[in-house]
């Protein structure tokens, strides 16, 4: 194939220019090609939906990949290619490009919700079932997840091989607490069923952030909670970094494990001294007189979240009804405040009135137009990352973000971990000092940190990589974790200091991962060579 050769000065400028000029090109190219892109893939969403729409025929396409499975052992020999699901990288919305194409492909066409026990509150689903779609299925019932995401795209499936975690975390905990069990496809072509306390429970540990490299999941019954069609959400603005960080352990029940806590508790922390706390609770619709206060917050016209939210530091404390299904996708407009970047005059009430409704660009767009080339820069020149950090150390989380990153908001989701004994699966047990005293659980929060560093923008040098080992190093430290969707830094052996493989390993070797899946650390890291690239960009462009 002919390729076009630049100058790597002219590339420089092109570059510059397109930084420079940013909103503009998001918005005269990426946003109307994103929005027929979305028009197509709805489609074609629709279409495959519409194919393998039959949930009384699960078992016969669970029949199909096990077949394929034990074909691929037969037609293997000794260099057999790593099994991994045909799904294309630009679909997920893992930020690596995992090289799909050095693996032998199983496609995994599971879309059906298959049945919902009311009287055990649970719901059980094939795994490419989206949060979007469980939501629209579940709110009018009456119920939702017990624990999922903001993001409509993601998958059920996707989720529980990797992590989730939401604003009700800090009841339940992270998603694999939600999840009763697994059904799944090993690597000898076997399907078992693992739950906590069966024969396989020792795979059900394990399955929680293994990304895919124990076997192939077909199916999984998930925890549900009952609901009410209206959110009512207190704002409270909140001075001065001691007091905000007390403020936030109380609220979640990290203090006292007596204490009343809302149904939904998250911060937005602005600057070193000045966040914003939310409680939301379930509530019925308000009375007449209330009904000022109902607002749809995900209307495309409506001020993006965040910067909704930031008002209350001004305004004061203040309370709304959210209708049920503006809350749980409230982020989803600005991609939580990921648009910002790339569009910087979004946010104006004029914008809004006239593109609004082209918000957000799809992650999956974003993905199938980024080349290698443009993969390799944006690591270098955005931070995303969510890490579950224990909340005791919530200034330090603050302070080190601040030190390395720079930017602004950061995201705080209170999140149970609990100590599970010897079942920890990946994880390791919280330290004493990180404990809720009297339970059985530590309190951490997931830390999003996301945008562009403020080096970068001030046009300074940034080492992304060096930025981020001294973050992972912090994590280490202080006994957190990434999660495994976005880039890590870690050599093998740091990672296996942060995550404790032990069992991992050996569920590997008993079913029959080894040589049919790709390992773990091998799965998540990220496919291009970070640490050269990183050099090539320190200096400002
Ligand atoms: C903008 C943005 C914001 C986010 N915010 C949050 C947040 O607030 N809270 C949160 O918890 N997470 C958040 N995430 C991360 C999100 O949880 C992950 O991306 C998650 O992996 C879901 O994505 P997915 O369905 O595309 O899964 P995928 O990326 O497709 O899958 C995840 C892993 O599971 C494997 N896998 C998928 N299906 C199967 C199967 N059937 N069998 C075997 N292996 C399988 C894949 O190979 C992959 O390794 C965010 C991500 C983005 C991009
Ligand atoms: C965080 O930074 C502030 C201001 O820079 C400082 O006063 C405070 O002691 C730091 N907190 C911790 C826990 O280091």
């Amino acid at each position: 194939m002919p390729t076009i050769s630049i100058s790597p000065k002219w590339k420089k400028s092109l570059i510059r220019w397109l930084e420079d000029n940013r909103g503009i090109v998001v918005v005269f190219f990426c946003l109307p090609a994103s929005f027929i892109f979305n028009l197509i893939l709805t489609f074609r969403n629709w279409v495959v939906r519409k194919i393998h729409s039959a949930p009384e025929q699960h078992y016969l396409r669970v029949r199909d990949i096990q077949a394929q499975v034990l074909q691929w052992e037969k037609d293997g020999g000794a260099n057999k290619k790593l099994l991994c699901t045909a799904r294309p990288n630009w679909l997920s919305l893992s930020l690596t490009f995992f090289k799909k194409d050095q693996c032998h492909q199983v496609p995994i066409p599971l879309y059906n919700i298959l049945e919902l026990n009311e009287a055990d509150l649970t719901v059980r689903v094939e795994p490419m079932v989206t949060v979007g779609e469980i939501t629209k299925y579940l709110i009018p019932k009456g119920y939702t997840l017990a624990i999922t995401l903001e993001i409509a795209d993601a998958t059920l499936g996707g989720l529980a091989m990797g992590t989730g975690m939401t604003t009700y975390s800090h009841k339940i905990g992270l998603y694999q607490e939600a999840i009763k069990s697994y059904e799944i496809v090993l690597g000898d072509g076997s399907l078992v069923t693992a739950t906590r306390t069966n024969e396989y429970s020792d795979l059900y540990h394990a399955l929680p952030w293994s990304h895919g490299s124990l076997g192939f999941l077909t199916a999984l019954e998930l925890q549900i909670v009952p609901v009410k069609q209206y959110i009512h959400l207190k704002y409270i603005p909140l001075k001065g970094q001691k007091n905000y960080c007390d403020k936030i352990r109380e609220a979640s029940g990290a203090l006292d494990k007596n204490a009343k806590v809302a149904d939904f508790v998250e911060a937005t922390i602005y600057s070193k001294d000045e966040g914003v706390l939310l409680l939301g609770n379930f509530a019925d619709r308000p009375p007449v007189t209330e009904w000022n206060k109902i607002n749809y917050i995900s209307n495309w016209y409506k001020p993006w979240f965040y910067k909704h939210v930031e008002t209350f530091l001004t305004v004061g404390e203040s309370d709304e009804y959210i209708p049920l299904r503006d809350y749980l996708l409230r982020h989803n407009r600005a991609i939580f405040w990921v648009v910002e970047d790339m569009i910087p005059f979004g946010n104006h009430p004029l914008f809004r009135l006239l593109f609004g409704w082209l918000l957000p660009p799809k992650p999956a767009f974003l993905k199938f137009t980024t080349t290698p080339g443009i993969r390799a820069m944006t690591f270098t020149k955005q931070v995303f990352q969510d890490i579950v950090l224990p909340m005791n150390q919530l200034e330090d989380q603050i302070n080190i973000s601040e030190d390395l990153f720079d930017t602004y908001p950061i995201l705080v989701y209170p999140c149970r971990v609990y100590d599970h004994g010897e079942h920890m699966g990946q994880l390791r047990k919280p330290r004493p000092e990180q404990m809720v005293p009297g339970t059985n659980y530590g309190m951490f929060n997931d830390l999003g940190v996301y945008g562009v560093p403020g080096p970068v923008k001030r046009k300074e040098r940034f080492d992304a990589v060096d930025a981020m080992r001294k973050m992972e190093k912090f994590t280490r430290d202080v006994g957190g974790y990434p999660f495994l969707y976005a880039d890590i830094f870690m050599s093998q052996k740091e990672f296996e200091e942060m995550f404790d493989l032990t069992l991992y390993e050996r569920v590997r070797t008993k079913y029959h991962a080894n040589g049919a899946f790709p390992h773990l650390y091998e799965k998540v890291r990220p496919e291009i060579d970070v640490f050269a690239i990183g050099k090539e960009y320190i200096d400002p462009l």
